[in-house]
């Protein structure tokens, strides 16, 4: 990094320790793989963890300020970050500061860190229905959100009722979910902007009723993907058939580049085999889908792909 670029950020890293509360963490030069499903990816410029939404506010306004790029990571489970890494501030909502779930009549109030796992049992336990198809999905509601996260024929956008959010300029929002205008796999609104909380709304049943539908989800996702890390699905099924079927019928499931290997159980799943790079994930990303492109189906990717590539020695 140069040299100038390097005191620019340690003048905004000491300026966001001096305005942010004592119990938000900002790092410099923090690795970005650990904290992705995916476990690729270069470091990010700058970490910082909020402890509250008043310091998530004041980080906001601080890239504002300073015009420094900035984007939220939530369970990392949908990101591919790139092997130069991220240039500018990734926030990271904290399940602990930003989980609370809480339930009033039949909704779930939730905070935007909190884990879609935990909402899911949450519900069950309190006989709300609705929510079964969260369970599988490795995200938290924030990223949930802005990826409007599905499985199972549903997905979240559904059993939305409102979302809060903090605007760049660091004012608090709450709308209605309807006028977010969320569509398949994507929530565009929240693209610059944090979501930090959602009403969700679900019906009454009887826990063991839930129960089995959280199983029947569970056997279809264990019989039908795979276990090594993985950003789930890569593509966003085109409207001619599901991505996996096109790969499948493509005869690139198995298909490898370096460490990273589009998977033999789910062809829209690439599994990072052990120490993968981003490289050789997006080789095969380009491989597939120039490959689909070929047979006149363009595919879209459905994981975030952010940051720069390493540049070359
Ligand atoms: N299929 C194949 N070959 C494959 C994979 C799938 O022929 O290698 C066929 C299946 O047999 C089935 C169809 O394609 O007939 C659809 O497959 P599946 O039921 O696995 O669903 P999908 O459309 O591939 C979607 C979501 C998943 C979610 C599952 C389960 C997208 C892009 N993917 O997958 O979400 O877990 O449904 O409900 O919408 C994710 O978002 O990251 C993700 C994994």
């Amino acid at each position: 990094m140069i040299a100038s670029v390097q005191s620019a950020l340690t003048v905004i890293a000491s300026k966001l320790r001096a305005q942010l509360s004592g119990e938000s963490t900002v790092i410099m030069g923090a690795p970005l793989a650990p904290r992705t499903t995916l476990g690729v990816g270069g470091p990010a410029d700058l970490l910082v963890e909020p402890a509250s939404e008043t310091d998530l506010a004041a980080a906001l306004r601080c890239c504002q300020e300073h015009d420094l790029p900035w984007r939220v990571l939530g369970r990392g489970s949908n990101l591919l970050v790139r092997d130069g890494g991220f240039r500018g501030m990734i926030v990271i909502l904290s399940p602990a500061r930003f989980g609370q779930v809480v339930r009033v009549g039949h909704r779930l109030h939730c905070g935007a860190g909190a884990r879609l796992k935990a909402v899911a049992g949450l519900a069950r336990r309190e006989g709300l229905a609705g929510f079964e198809f969260l369970e599988g999905i490795p995200g938290s509601i924030g990223g949930a959100l802005r990826m409007n996260a599905g499985a199972h024929g549903s997905w979240l956008f559904e059993i939305t009722e409102t979302v809060r959010f903090v605007e760049p300029s660091g004012l608090v929002r709450e709308l209605p979910a309807a006028a977010l205008q969320a569509r398949y796999r994507s929530c565009d609104f929240l693209a610059g902007r944090v979501a930090v909380a959602a009403t969700l709304k679900g019906e009454p049943a009887l826990p063991e009723t839930i129960r089995e539908r959280m199983e029947a989800n569970a056997r279809h996702r264990r019989a039908t993907q795979p276990r090594e890390p993985s950003a789930g699905c890569i593509f966003k099924n085109p409207a001619a058939l599901p991505a996996g079927r096109l790969i499948e019928e493509l005869g690139l499931k198995g298909a490898a580049n370096g460490r990273a290997r589009v998977s033999e159980l789910h062809g829209n799943f690439i599994v990072n085999t052990g120490g993968a790079s981003a490289r050789d994930v997006l080789g095969l990303i380009d491989r597939v889908r120039s490959q689909a492109a070929a047979r006149g189906i363009a595919l879209e990717t459905e994981v975030e792909i952010i940051g720069e590539d390493r540049p070359p020695n």
